[in-house]
């Protein structure tokens, strides 16, 4: 391990676990604990996720690590402190923030995702691209997941680190999130190596409705068995967790999680009325549509049934229709 990215690590080692102490022990972080506690997070979960707290203070970090010989330059690199472009001084990252370390598949702290504490933008402010921290690699909670999710050979995937913990207390330990960019390849590589199966529980907004379709077609590009998990509009799992509870989280948002296409005849019906024969024209076209993408002959014989059910048509109408779009696809 070349020296810099040694100390890089160890830097963020030391960080994490002073952070930590910050948020659990001090006075200075009394207000960021009391927000957590406020929030729904426990006591264990912020031993679990060892969450912490960054000072109100521009030069702690600079002062704590440089106190300890590390070099400015590598504590730069690290993302840890900012050097300010008109006089080439250097300041703190995190400042008054709720501190979520991010570890490798190691376990070793690589980057810190800091939240604000009240309306301070950026909500999350991340660590940058470092030569320990790939984000487009990176999966939150990744190492503590993995044994579940090889168990399992499941794992449910969220967009926040909230979504992430409030999960794990309501027994969904195979939980992990991207951090602020959508899924990627290597994200689904990484997935696939360790499990058959995924649960995307984004949030039922319409950013995270959207980018559950995205990431749905990936997995299942990739050959993975996928299921999409929904809430009432507009919330989030750790809204969900909070206001119903982790039972009914359980039982009604992720053993009731759908399969992809079912997902996608739902979406396809938002804002159409079916009675209307041009609107009910339309979502029979956008579901044959689907229909024809998929690989497997049960599947699509199993969907164009239901499709024929649904809206009493003949089956050999609707197999017709199907042959003509996958010929005009070829
Ligand atoms: N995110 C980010 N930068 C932001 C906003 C969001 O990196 N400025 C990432 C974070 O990882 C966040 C995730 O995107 O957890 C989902 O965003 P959002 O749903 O807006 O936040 P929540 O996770 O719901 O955050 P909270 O519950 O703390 O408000
Ligand atoms: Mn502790
Ligand atoms: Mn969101
Ligand atoms: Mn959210
Ligand atoms: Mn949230």
């Amino acid at each position: 391990v070349p020296p810099d990215i040694e100390q890089m690590l160890e830097a963020h080692e030391l960080l994490r676990k002073f952070y930590h102490h910050l948020l659990v022990n001090t006075k200075d972080g009394q207000h960021a604990l009391e927000y957590l506690l406020g929030r729904g997070f426990t006591m264990e979960s912020i031993e679990k996720f060892q969450i912490g707290y960054s000072l109100n203070s521009w030069d702690f970090v600079l002062n704590f690590l440089t106190k300890r010989k590390f070099p400015l330059p590598v504590i730069e690199k690290a993302g840890l402190i900012i050097k300010r472009e008109k006089d080439g001084k250097y300041f703190d990252r995190f400042r008054d923030r709720i501190m979520f370390p991010i570890f490798d598949r190691g376990g070793q702290t690589i980057a810190f995702s800091g939240r604000s504490l009240g309306a301070d933008e950026p909500k999350y402010l991340n660590s940058p691209e470092t030569a320990i921290f790939n984000k487009s690699k990176i999966l939150y909670n990744f190492h503590l997941a993995r044994p579940q999710m090889k168990k399992l050979q499941q794992a449910t995937l969220f967009e926040g680190f909230a979504d992430v913990i409030a999960a794990d207390r309501a027994s969904v330990e195979n939980g992990v999130a991207t951090m602020g960019t959508s899924l990627t390849e290597d994200h689904v590589s990484v997935l696939k190596r360790n499990v058959q199966s995924i649960t995307i529980c984004y949030d039922s907004d319409h950013a995270g409705i959207e980018a559950a379709w995205r990431a749905g077609n990936m997995l299942s590009d990739a050959e993975m068995h996928v299921r999409i998990a929904l809430m009432p509009d507009g919330m989030d799992p750790d809204d969900y967790i909070g206001q119903f509870g982790k039972e009914k989280f359980r039982k009604e948002v992720i053993d009731a999680s759908v399969t992809l296409m079912t997902f996608k005849l739902q979406y396809y019906k938002r804002g159409k009325r079916l009675h209307d024969e041009g609107d009910r024209l339309r979502y029979i076209e956008e579901v044959l549509a689907e229909i024809s993408k998929l690989d497997n002959a049960v599947e699509r014989d199993h969907y164009l049934r239901h499709l024929a059910n649904e809206f009493t048509l003949s089956l050999e109408a609707l197999k017709e229709q199907l042959k003509q779009i996958s010929f005009a696809e070829k």
